[in-house]
């Protein structure tokens, strides 16, 4: 009884499953993806990438105070967990920037950027997982590195083209005492 009740089992479970092979067209995955980007670039950058950039660097290096030196990486599990989230965060961010509608020409140098911030965040979430201080504060720089890089493309790049070279006054004038000196 019990082994014929086995064999009823597989033989129904194998009608199912060559019932749902005859059935089941292969779906489209990507036929009911809609990616909403009203989301501004600067507001992404603002309220998403630089918040989790600052969650995590606050988390490595030293402060100095009036009572010395003190050091910034986390002291309690929950804090290396809240680095891990940041860099969690910015993993996906790079992600995000990708998404159809956001990613900016030239497209591949874009994509790079992003790519780079994610695989840079990753670096930096297992160093907070294994609690490496130096790990986290190396991974910081290199992170700090890849907004710098997409920025200088697509943020100063672009202005310098549009409104000229910054146009600030350059270095004071040395002291009239000082300048004697030189
Ligand atoms: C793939 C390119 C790219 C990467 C990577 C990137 N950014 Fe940006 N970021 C931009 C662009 C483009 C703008 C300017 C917004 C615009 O042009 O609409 C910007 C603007 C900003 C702004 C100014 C927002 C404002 O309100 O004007 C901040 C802050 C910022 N980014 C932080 C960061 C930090 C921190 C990182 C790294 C963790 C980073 N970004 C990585 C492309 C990037």
């Amino acid at each position: 009884m019990k082994l014929t009740s086995l064999v009823l089992i597989a033989a129904l479970g194998g009608l199912a499953l060559v019932g749902g092979c005859v059935r089941s067209k292969p779906e489209s995955t990507t036929s009911s993806v809609k990616f909403d980007t009203g989301l501004p670039m600067t507001e992404f950058m603002g309220h998403v990438v630089d918040p989790a950039a600052f969650g995590f660097w606050k988390g490595s290096g030293t402060e100095e105070t009036v009572g010395g030196t003190r050091e910034l990486a986390p002291t309690t599990a929950e804090g290396w967990e809240a680095l891990e989230t940041s860099a969690a965060v910015l993993f996906e961010a790079g992600n995000m920037l990708q998404i159809p509608g956001r990613a900016r020409d030239p497209v591949d140098h874009w994509n790079k950027y992003a790519q780079d911030l994610s695989a840079r965040a990753a670096e930096g979430k297992a160093a907070a997982f294994k609690h490496d201080k130096q790990a986290v504060f190396e991974t910081g720089a290199k992170i700090y590195q890849v907004c710098e890089a997409c920025h200088a493309e697509y943020v100063i790049g672009p202005q310098i083209k549009t409104t000229g070279p910054a146009q600030g006054a350059p270095l004071p004038p040395w002291p009239t005492d000082l300048a004697a000196r030189r």
